[in-house]
Protein backbone atom coordinates (compact mmCIF):
# COMPACT_ATOMS: atom_id res chain seq x y z
CA UNK A 1 0.00 0.00 0.00
CA UNK A 2 1.16 3.41 -1.01
CA UNK A 3 -0.32 6.23 0.67
CA UNK A 4 0.16 10.35 -0.71
CA UNK A 5 -0.87 13.20 1.48
CA UNK A 6 -0.86 16.11 -0.36
CA UNK A 7 -0.54 19.31 1.78
CA UNK A 8 2.26 19.28 4.20
CA UNK A 9 0.39 21.88 6.45
CA UNK A 10 -1.08 20.54 10.38
CA UNK A 11 -4.11 18.04 8.84
CA UNK A 12 -1.63 16.56 6.15
CA UNK A 13 1.18 16.02 8.62
CA UNK A 14 -1.08 14.73 11.33
CA UNK A 15 -2.70 12.27 8.77
CA UNK A 16 0.82 11.27 7.55
CA UNK A 17 1.73 10.58 11.03
CA UNK A 18 -1.64 8.83 12.00
CA UNK A 19 -1.47 6.32 8.68
CA UNK A 20 2.68 5.56 9.42
CA UNK A 21 1.75 4.98 13.47
CA UNK A 22 -1.00 2.32 12.39
CA UNK A 23 1.14 0.97 9.40
CA UNK A 24 -1.62 1.62 7.16
CA UNK A 25 1.06 1.89 4.44
CA UNK A 26 4.40 0.70 3.58
CA UNK A 27 5.38 3.90 2.03
CA UNK A 28 3.90 7.51 2.74
CA UNK A 29 4.44 10.67 0.27
CA UNK A 30 4.01 13.97 2.04
CA UNK A 31 3.94 16.81 -0.98
CA UNK A 32 3.71 20.20 -0.14
CA UNK A 33 4.78 23.28 -2.39
CA UNK A 34 7.04 24.48 0.46
CA UNK A 35 10.69 23.59 -0.24
CA UNK A 36 12.30 21.82 3.15
CA UNK A 37 8.41 21.87 4.97
CA UNK A 38 7.26 17.85 3.23
CA UNK A 39 11.05 17.16 3.41
CA UNK A 40 12.08 17.88 7.16
CA UNK A 41 8.33 16.76 8.44
CA UNK A 42 8.80 13.71 6.58
CA UNK A 43 12.13 12.56 8.11
CA UNK A 44 11.46 13.64 11.59
CA UNK A 45 8.14 11.18 11.39
CA UNK A 46 10.19 8.45 9.62
CA UNK A 47 12.93 8.61 12.65
CA UNK A 48 9.56 8.39 14.82
CA UNK A 49 9.06 4.94 13.49
CA UNK A 50 11.66 2.89 15.17
CA UNK A 51 10.18 4.09 18.82
CA UNK A 52 6.44 3.67 17.87
CA UNK A 53 7.52 0.88 16.01
CA UNK A 54 6.28 0.69 12.65
CA UNK A 55 8.09 0.06 8.98
CA UNK A 56 6.15 2.56 7.13
CA UNK A 57 8.36 4.73 5.17
CA UNK A 58 7.68 8.43 5.22
CA UNK A 59 8.90 10.67 2.09
CA UNK A 60 8.33 14.34 1.90
CA UNK A 61 8.97 15.65 -2.00
CA UNK A 62 7.92 18.95 -3.66
CA UNK A 63 6.94 17.30 -6.98
CA UNK A 64 4.80 14.83 -7.99
CA UNK A 65 7.25 11.96 -9.40
CA UNK A 66 7.94 10.29 -5.92
CA UNK A 67 3.51 9.88 -5.62
CA UNK A 68 3.91 7.59 -8.55
CA UNK A 69 1.12 4.54 -8.65
CA UNK A 70 -0.17 5.62 -5.03
CA UNK A 71 -3.06 3.37 -4.07
CA UNK A 72 -4.72 6.50 -2.06
CA UNK A 73 -4.07 10.12 -2.64
CA UNK A 74 -5.58 12.46 0.73
CA UNK A 75 -5.89 15.88 -0.44
CA UNK A 76 -5.33 18.43 2.06
CA UNK A 77 -3.64 21.45 0.67
CA UNK A 78 -5.13 24.88 0.46
CA UNK A 79 -6.09 27.47 2.79
CA UNK A 80 -7.17 27.13 6.33
CA UNK A 81 -10.18 29.47 7.95
CA UNK A 82 -9.13 32.57 10.11
CA UNK A 83 -11.47 33.90 12.85
CA UNK A 84 -14.75 35.23 11.29
CA UNK A 85 -14.33 33.26 7.20
CA UNK A 86 -16.55 30.42 6.75
CA UNK A 87 -15.61 27.59 4.74
CA UNK A 88 -17.25 29.41 1.50
CA UNK A 89 -14.76 32.52 1.92
CA UNK A 90 -11.86 29.54 0.93
CA UNK A 91 -13.72 28.70 -2.40
CA UNK A 92 -12.07 30.97 -5.31
CA UNK A 93 -8.36 30.07 -3.58
CA UNK A 94 -8.87 26.68 -2.97
CA UNK A 95 -10.57 25.45 -6.08
CA UNK A 96 -7.31 26.69 -7.93
CA UNK A 97 -5.00 24.91 -5.38
CA UNK A 98 -7.46 21.67 -4.86
CA UNK A 99 -8.00 21.69 -8.78
CA UNK A 100 -4.41 21.36 -9.43
CA UNK A 101 -2.96 19.61 -6.82
CA UNK A 102 -6.10 16.45 -7.57
CA UNK A 103 -4.67 16.81 -11.41
CA UNK A 104 -1.08 16.29 -11.07
CA UNK A 105 -1.63 13.72 -8.28
CA UNK A 106 -4.04 11.91 -11.17
CA UNK A 107 -1.59 11.77 -13.52
CA UNK A 108 1.08 10.00 -11.38
CA UNK A 109 -1.96 7.82 -9.88
CA UNK A 110 -4.46 6.79 -12.40
CA UNK A 111 -5.54 3.85 -9.81
CA UNK A 112 -5.76 5.65 -6.90
CA UNK A 113 -8.63 6.40 -4.64
CA UNK A 114 -8.66 9.86 -3.77
CA UNK A 115 -9.97 11.63 -0.18
CA UNK A 116 -10.35 14.92 0.04
CA UNK A 117 -10.13 17.14 3.09
CA UNK A 118 -9.91 20.63 1.73
CA UNK A 119 -12.58 23.15 2.60
CA UNK A 120 -15.53 23.64 1.49
CA UNK A 121 -15.34 20.14 1.69
CA UNK A 122 -18.39 19.33 -0.42
CA UNK A 123 -17.97 21.67 -3.47
CA UNK A 124 -13.60 20.34 -3.53
CA UNK A 125 -14.99 16.78 -3.84
CA UNK A 126 -16.76 17.18 -6.51
CA UNK A 127 -14.06 19.66 -8.14
CA UNK A 128 -11.91 16.73 -7.59
CA UNK A 129 -14.17 14.51 -9.58
CA UNK A 130 -14.64 16.41 -12.71
CA UNK A 131 -11.42 17.17 -12.65
CA UNK A 132 -9.73 13.95 -12.47
CA UNK A 133 -12.36 12.21 -14.40
CA UNK A 134 -12.88 9.26 -11.89
CA UNK A 135 -15.71 7.63 -11.25
CA UNK A 136 -17.95 8.28 -7.59
CA UNK A 137 -16.20 5.59 -6.09
CA UNK A 138 -13.16 6.63 -6.08
CA UNK A 139 -13.35 10.49 -5.16
CA UNK A 140 -14.89 10.88 -1.30
CA UNK A 141 -14.60 13.34 1.09
CA UNK A 142 -14.10 13.90 4.78
CA UNK A 143 -16.75 15.20 6.99
CA UNK A 144 -19.24 13.45 8.21
CA UNK A 145 -17.16 11.52 10.44
CA UNK A 146 -15.36 14.82 12.04
CA UNK A 147 -18.61 16.39 12.83
CA UNK A 148 -19.95 13.61 14.16
CA UNK A 149 -17.35 13.02 16.28
CA UNK A 150 -17.96 16.47 17.62
CA UNK A 151 -21.34 15.60 18.31
CA UNK A 152 -20.30 11.83 19.87
CA UNK A 153 -17.51 13.93 22.03
CA UNK A 154 -20.19 16.50 23.20
CA UNK A 155 -22.53 14.22 23.89
CA UNK A 156 -19.91 11.99 25.92
CA UNK A 157 -18.45 15.44 28.13
CA UNK A 158 -22.42 16.51 29.02
CA UNK A 159 -23.22 12.65 29.61
CA UNK A 160 -20.17 11.33 31.56
CA UNK A 161 -20.14 8.14 29.41
CA UNK A 162 -17.84 6.57 27.06
CA UNK A 163 -17.77 7.90 23.91
CA UNK A 164 -17.31 4.52 22.41
CA UNK A 165 -21.04 3.70 23.74
CA UNK A 166 -22.70 6.93 21.41
CA UNK A 167 -24.01 6.34 18.22
CA UNK A 168 -24.68 9.11 16.03
CA UNK A 169 -25.10 10.27 12.23
CA UNK A 170 -24.76 13.71 10.98
CA UNK A 171 -25.66 14.26 7.39
CA UNK A 172 -25.61 17.69 4.63
CA UNK A 173 -22.86 19.61 3.74
CA UNK A 174 -20.19 20.16 6.23
CA UNK A 175 -20.53 23.51 7.02
CA UNK A 176 -23.24 25.44 9.22
CA UNK A 177 -26.03 23.72 7.32
CA UNK A 178 -25.50 20.04 8.30
CA UNK A 179 -27.98 17.63 9.81
CA UNK A 180 -27.53 16.12 12.87
CA UNK A 181 -30.15 13.41 13.42
CA UNK A 182 -31.90 13.13 16.86
CA UNK A 183 -33.28 9.91 15.97
CA UNK A 184 -30.09 8.15 15.13
CA UNK A 185 -27.93 9.50 18.08
CA UNK A 186 -28.05 6.55 20.61
CA UNK A 187 -26.08 5.71 23.99
CA UNK A 188 -25.73 1.75 24.09
CA UNK A 189 -28.97 1.62 22.34
CA UNK A 190 -30.51 3.87 24.14
CA UNK A 191 -32.28 7.39 22.31
CA UNK A 192 -30.56 10.44 22.95
CA UNK A 193 -34.04 11.67 23.63
CA UNK A 194 -34.48 9.44 26.45
CA UNK A 195 -31.36 11.28 28.61
CA UNK A 196 -30.98 14.96 27.40
CA UNK A 197 -33.82 17.36 27.36
CA UNK A 198 -34.92 18.54 24.05
CA UNK A 199 -33.73 22.55 24.73
CA UNK A 200 -29.74 21.47 25.64
CA UNK A 201 -29.58 19.12 23.11
CA UNK A 202 -30.46 21.65 20.86
CA UNK A 203 -27.68 23.38 22.34
CA UNK A 204 -24.84 20.65 21.62
CA UNK A 205 -26.20 20.16 18.19
CA UNK A 206 -25.74 24.00 17.27
CA UNK A 207 -22.40 23.53 18.96
CA UNK A 208 -21.57 20.65 16.84
CA UNK A 209 -22.47 22.54 13.57
CA UNK A 210 -20.08 25.74 14.63
CA UNK A 211 -17.01 22.94 15.65
CA UNK A 212 -15.03 24.28 13.47
CA UNK A 213 -15.43 28.00 14.29
CA UNK A 214 -15.28 27.20 17.82
CA UNK A 215 -11.15 25.76 17.01
CA UNK A 216 -10.66 28.75 14.25
CA UNK A 217 -11.87 31.08 17.33
CA UNK A 218 -9.01 29.48 19.69
CA UNK A 219 -6.41 28.67 17.12
CA UNK A 220 -6.34 32.48 15.42
CA UNK A 221 -4.29 31.24 12.58
CA UNK A 222 -5.96 28.07 11.47
CA UNK A 223 -8.08 25.13 11.89
CA UNK A 224 -8.54 21.96 13.54
CA UNK A 225 -6.28 19.25 12.41
CA UNK A 226 -6.16 16.46 14.82
CA UNK A 227 -9.49 15.51 14.74
CA UNK A 228 -10.02 16.01 10.90
CA UNK A 229 -6.76 13.54 10.18
CA UNK A 230 -8.41 10.94 12.48
CA UNK A 231 -11.32 11.33 10.67
CA UNK A 232 -9.45 10.94 7.44
CA UNK A 233 -7.27 7.96 8.77
CA UNK A 234 -10.64 6.14 9.65
CA UNK A 235 -11.54 6.45 5.62
CA UNK A 236 -8.31 5.31 4.90
CA UNK A 237 -8.56 2.10 7.41
CA UNK A 238 -11.78 0.51 6.57
CA UNK A 239 -10.51 0.86 2.84
CA UNK A 240 -7.60 -0.86 3.16
CA UNK A 241 -8.25 -3.43 5.95
CA UNK A 242 -11.54 -3.85 3.62
CA UNK A 243 -13.20 -2.84 7.10
CA UNK A 244 -16.98 -1.96 5.16
CA UNK A 245 -17.66 0.01 8.06
CA UNK A 246 -20.40 1.93 8.03
CA UNK A 247 -19.74 5.80 8.20
CA UNK A 248 -21.11 9.19 7.08
CA UNK A 249 -18.62 10.41 3.89
CA UNK A 250 -19.24 13.22 1.18
CA UNK A 251 -20.27 11.45 -1.68
CA UNK A 252 -22.10 12.41 -5.32
CA UNK A 253 -24.79 11.74 -5.04
CA UNK A 254 -27.03 11.20 -8.50
CA UNK A 255 -31.11 10.39 -6.76
CA UNK A 256 -30.06 9.11 -3.23
CA UNK A 257 -32.15 11.00 -1.16
CA UNK A 258 -33.73 12.83 -3.82
CA UNK A 259 -30.23 14.66 -4.69
CA UNK A 260 -28.94 15.09 -8.16
CA UNK A 261 -25.57 16.07 -9.25
CA UNK A 262 -24.16 17.17 -5.40
CA UNK A 263 -21.75 16.12 -2.97
CA UNK A 264 -23.61 15.98 0.77
CA UNK A 265 -22.68 13.96 3.49
CA UNK A 266 -24.54 11.01 3.67
CA UNK A 267 -23.95 6.97 5.54
CA UNK A 268 -21.98 4.89 3.15
CA UNK A 269 -19.75 1.44 3.65
CA UNK A 270 -16.42 1.68 2.51
CA UNK A 271 -14.29 -0.90 1.67
CA UNK A 272 -11.47 -2.43 -0.78
CA UNK A 273 -13.40 -0.79 -3.50
CA UNK A 274 -13.65 2.98 -1.51
CA UNK A 275 -17.46 3.73 -1.81
CA UNK A 276 -19.13 0.44 -2.11
CA UNK A 277 -22.31 1.33 -1.22
CA UNK A 278 -24.24 4.38 -0.26
CA UNK A 279 -26.83 3.66 2.53
CA UNK A 280 -30.36 5.24 2.08
CA UNK A 281 -32.33 6.06 5.39
CA UNK A 282 -36.13 6.93 5.26
CA UNK A 283 -35.60 10.56 6.67
CA UNK A 284 -39.31 12.23 8.24
CA UNK A 285 -40.52 15.50 6.77
CA UNK A 286 -37.98 17.63 9.13
CA UNK A 287 -35.01 16.13 8.09
CA UNK A 288 -35.28 15.75 4.62
CA UNK A 289 -36.23 19.31 4.45
CA UNK A 290 -32.86 20.33 6.65
CA UNK A 291 -31.03 17.61 4.16
CA UNK A 292 -32.61 19.20 1.30
CA UNK A 293 -31.55 22.70 2.31
CA UNK A 294 -27.92 21.87 2.99
CA UNK A 295 -27.68 20.49 -0.41
CA UNK A 296 -28.88 23.21 -1.64
CA UNK A 297 -26.44 25.01 -0.74
CA UNK A 298 -23.74 23.05 -1.78
CA UNK A 299 -24.90 22.93 -5.11
CA UNK A 300 -25.47 26.77 -5.17
CA UNK A 301 -21.86 26.87 -4.27
CA UNK A 302 -20.65 23.88 -6.74
CA UNK A 303 -22.33 25.77 -9.45
CA UNK A 304 -20.43 28.23 -8.79
CA UNK A 305 -17.30 26.68 -8.59
CA UNK A 306 -17.65 24.97 -11.89
CA UNK A 307 -18.09 28.50 -13.23
CA UNK A 308 -15.02 29.77 -11.68
CA UNK A 309 -12.78 27.36 -12.78
CA UNK A 310 -14.76 26.95 -16.53
CA UNK A 311 -15.55 23.30 -15.99
CA UNK A 312 -18.80 21.88 -16.07
C1 LIG B 1 -13.29 21.82 10.57
O1 LIG B 1 -14.51 21.66 10.64
C2 LIG B 1 -11.38 22.43 9.13
O2 LIG B 1 -13.55 22.22 8.26
C3 LIG B 1 -12.67 21.77 9.22
O3 LIG B 1 -12.58 21.98 11.54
Amino acid sequence: MKITVVGGGNVGATAAQLLANQELASEIILVDIVDGIPQGKSLDMYQSMPILGSDSKIFGTNSYELTKDSDIVIITAGLARKPGMTREDLLAKNAEIVGSCAKSAYEYSPNAFFIIVSNPLDVMTYLALKVTGLPKNKVIGMAGILDTARYRAFLSMELGVSMQDIQALVLGGHGDTMVPLKRYTTVAGIPITDLIEPARLDEIIARTAAGGAEIVGYLKTGSAYYAPASAAVQMVESIVRDQKRVLPCSVLLEGEYGINDTVVGVPVVLGKNCLEKVIELKLDAEETAMLKKSSDFVRKNIVECMEMVGLK
